[in-house]
C-alpha cells in the first residue's frame, strides 16, 4: 500500500489541518507540564521539542504512522546486518564501527567486530606514534602538521569533529583539510607548512575520486620537489603518506606502504565513516582515547535508539516532528543553528548527512513519491547568524523549523561569554515562539513618544508573527562523548525519515551525473573547443570561458 493511502497518513492529513490553525502558545497555556512532557534527555542531551506545534493526539499519530510504515523492523534488520541498501547490495553498519559491546555484528554469517577491533588497534598505534614523536618524517623531525585530503564523507566528518573539539587538540600538531579541486585550497594549506614535518592522509572510500586523486597528485609533487635532495622518492612518500580506503591496490599504486593503509568496508556509508579509519584524522588530533570516548558517545545512542519506545526515543521524535513540518505542514526547509563557534561545519555535516541520504524521488521499489522526502538544511553558527539571514526566520513569509543547538558549559573561559550565548540561543526561541502584535508594537512606540501617522506607518514592519517552531537541543558540555551521541542522534533521524517515506537512505545515484558530464566537459576545455551535443547554454559557457582564458594557462 502506498504510504499517502494508510489509514495512519491520512489521520494525519485530517489531523493536520485542525493542528495548522492553533498556536503554540495556546498549546502552552493549556497545558502546564508542555514543556516536561514534549521534552525528552538521554545520552547527555536535552531534546526539547515543545516549540512545536504538536499535541499529544499529533505525537500519538506520528508515532503510529512510523510503526506502521515499519520503522521498527527496519531498525533491527539494520542492526542485524541485513543488506538494507538495496540499490548496492549492501548493509549499513556504521553502528557495528561504535559497538562497544562484546556482541557480534554478521554479515553474511561473519561477525565484523574482529576487522574492526583490529583497524582500531592500529589507529591507537599509528596515533600514539605520530603524536608521541616516535613516527617520524623522512628526514629525522617529528611531524607538526597533517593533511587530510579528502572530499564529501572523507572531508566533512572529520574536519567536523576535529573543529568542534579544538579545545581537547594539541598545538604541537595542527589538523589541515583539502578537498575542494580547485588548487586554491590546497595551494593555501600548503603555504607556511614544512614539508619534513607535514603528514598526508589520504581518505577515499573508492580512491577514484577526482578531486581527491588529484590534489593527493599535487601533494605528492610539491613533497617531492621540496624534498628531493634530502631522500628518494619512494622513501617521501612512504614517510610521509598514509592512505585510508578500500580499494587497497588503487593506495599501493599511489605508493603508499601497507603499514600506512587503513582499510575499511563497503557497509560504511561516506557520510556515516567517520567512526572509521576516516577518522584517523581526529584520532591524531585529539588522541585515540577521545576518539574512543567519541564512539561510546555514539554507541550510547544507538543503545537508546534500540531499546527504547518511539515516543520517548530521541532520534525518532526528531524525526517524526521533522516529517510532521515537511508533509502535513508545507515547510521543507530545516535550519541547523548551533551555538557554538566550533561546531561551525555542523550544517555542512548535516547538510551532506540528509541531503544526501533522503534527497530522494523514488521509493524503495523505484516508484516516484507522491509526497515530499528529505528537507533543505542549511544554518550557521549562532550568534552570526542573527546579524545576517534570522530576519527571514522571523518575519519572512516561509516558515522555516529550526534546531538550535547548545552546551550549558563553554570550552573555554573568557568571562561573560557563555553567558551572552546561552542567553541569545535561549532568547531566539523564545522570540520565535511568542512573537510581538501589533498592540505590542503601538505601546512600545508610543512609551518612546511616537504618535499618529508615523506609528501606524511604522506598526506593520515591527510586528512579528511568533508562532514560529524551534527544538532545542542541549549538551552538558561540547566533548568526545556528547558530540558523539549528538551525531549518532542525527544519523538516527535521517534513517526513521527514510524509512517511513521508504526510500533508500543509503545510496546517492543523484552525484553520478554530474561526474559523468563532467568528463566531457574537460575534454573540450582541453581540446579549445565545445564538442558536440550539449544544450546551447553549455556549449555557449564551455566557448565562453576558452575565449576568456588567458593563453598558455590551459
Ligand atoms: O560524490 C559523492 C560521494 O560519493 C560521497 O558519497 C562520498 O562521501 C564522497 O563522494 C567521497 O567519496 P570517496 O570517499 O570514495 O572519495
Amino acid at each position: 500500500m502506498r504510504l499517502t493511502d494508510r489509514p495512519t497518513w491520512k489521520a494525519l492529513l485530517a489531523h493536520s489541518r485542525a493542528m495548522g490553525e492553533s498556536r503554540i502558545a495556546d498549546l502552552f497555556a493549556r497545558d502546564p507540564q508542555r514543556a516536561q512532557a514534549f521534552s525528552l534527555e538521554s545520552c547527555g542531551i536535552l531534546f526539547d521539542y515543545s516549540k512545536n506545534p504538536v499535541s499529544a493526539e499529533t505525537r500519538q499519530l506520528l508515532v503510529a504512522l512510523a510503526e506502521d510504515a515499519g520503522v521498527p523492523a527496519l531498525m533491527a534488520a539494520m542492526f542485524e546486518g541485513r543488506r538494507i541498501n538495496v540499490t548496492e547490495n549492501r548493509a549499513v553498519l556504521h553502528i557495528a564501527l561504535r559497538n562497544r559491546s562484546s556482541r557480534p555484528i554478521m554479515v553474511d554469517g561473519q561477525d565484523v567486530m574482529p576487522g574492526i577491533r583490529a583497524i582500531l588497534e592500529r589507529m591507537r598505534g599509528m596515533a600514539e606514534r605520530i603524536r608521541g614523536g616516535i613516527a617520524k618524517g623522512s628526514t629525522g623531525r617529528a611531524f607538526t602538521d597533517i593533511v587530510n585530503i579528502g572530499i564529501g564523507g572523507s572531508d566533512l566528518g572529520p574536519l567536523m569533529v576535529t573543529t568542534a573539539l579544538r579545545p581537547f587538540g594539541s598545538p604541537g600538531l595542527r589538523a589541515h583539510f583539502v578537498s575542494n579541486v580547485d588548487g586554491a585550497h590546497l595551494a593555501a594549506t600548503l603555504t607556511g607548512l614544512d614539508p619534513e614535518t607535514t603528514l598526508f592522509i589520504v581518505s577515499s572510500k573508492t580512491f577514484t575520486t577526482q578531486e581527491t586523486l588529484t590534489n593527493a597528485r599535487s601533494a605528492r609533487e610539491w613533497l617531492l620537489t621540496k624534498l628531493s635532495a634530502k631522500a628518494p622518492a619512494a622513501i617521501l612518500v612512504e614517510h610521509h603518506f598514509a592512505a585510508v580506503s578500500t580499494n587497497l591496490e588503487a593506495t599501493a599504486a599511489f605508493g603508499i606502504i601497507p603499514e600506512r593503509v587503513f582499510g575499511f568496508w563497503d557497509w560504511v556509508g561516506g557520510r556515516y565513516s567517520l567512526w572509521s579509519a576516516i577518522g584517523l584524522p581526529i584520532a591524531l588530533a585529539i588522541g585515540f582515547d577521545r576518539f574512543e570516548a567519541l564512539l561510546a558517545g555514539a554507541f550510547e545512542m544507538d543503545e537508546h535508539f534500540r531499546n527504547t519506545p518511539l515516543a520517548h526515543n530521541l532520534p525518532a521524535m526528531a524525526a517524526l516532528v521533522g516529517l510532521w513540518h515537511i508533509d502535513f505542514l508545507g515547510r521543507p526547509t530545516h535550519a541547523v543553528l548551533p551555538y557554538a563557534q566550533d561546531l561551525l561545519y555542523l550544517p555542512a555535516f548535516l547538510q551532506q548527512l540528509d541531503m544526501e541520504s533522503n534527497g530522494k524521488r523514488v521509493d524503495r521499489s523505484g516508484t516516484p513519491t507522491n509526497y515530499l522526502t528529505g528537507p533543505v538544511i542549511w544554518g550557521a553558527p549562532g550568534t552570526n547568524g542573527q546579524h545576517a539571514f534570522f530576519q527571514h526566520l522571523h518575519q519572512g513569509t516561509q516558515v522555516t523549523p529550526a534546531d538550535f543547538i547548545v552546551a550549558a558549559n563553554a570550552s573555554d573561559t573568557l568571562p561573560g561569554h557563555n553567558e551572552l550565548l546561552l542567553a541569545n540561543c535561549i532568547a531566539q526561541t523564545e522570540a520565535l515562539l511568542r512573537g510581538k502584535s501589533a498592540d505590542e508594537v503601538r505601546a512600545e512606540l508610543k512609551a518612546r513618544g511616537m504618535r499618529g501617522e508615523e506609528l501606524e506607518q511604522l506598526t506593520p514592519h515591527r510586528v512579528f508573527p511568533g508562532n514560529r517552531p524551534s527544538n532545542t537541543i542541549v549538551l552538558k558540555q561540547l566533548d568526545p562523548r556528547s558530540l558523539g551521541a549528538l551525531i549518532a542522534f542525527y544519523e538516527h533521524k535521517v534513517f526513521v525519515q527514510g524509512a517511513i517515506w521508504n526510500i533508500n537512505s543509503f545510496d546517492q545515484w543523484g552525484v553520478e551525473l554530474g561526474k559523468q558530464l563532467a568528463g566531457g566537459v574537460l575534454e573540450d576545455l582541453k581540446a579549445g573547443k565545445p564538442g558536440p551535443g550539449h544544450d546551447p547554454s553549455t556549449q555557449r559557457l564551455i566557448q565562453h570561458v576558452l575565449d576568456q582564458q588567458v593563453k598558455g594557462d590551459r
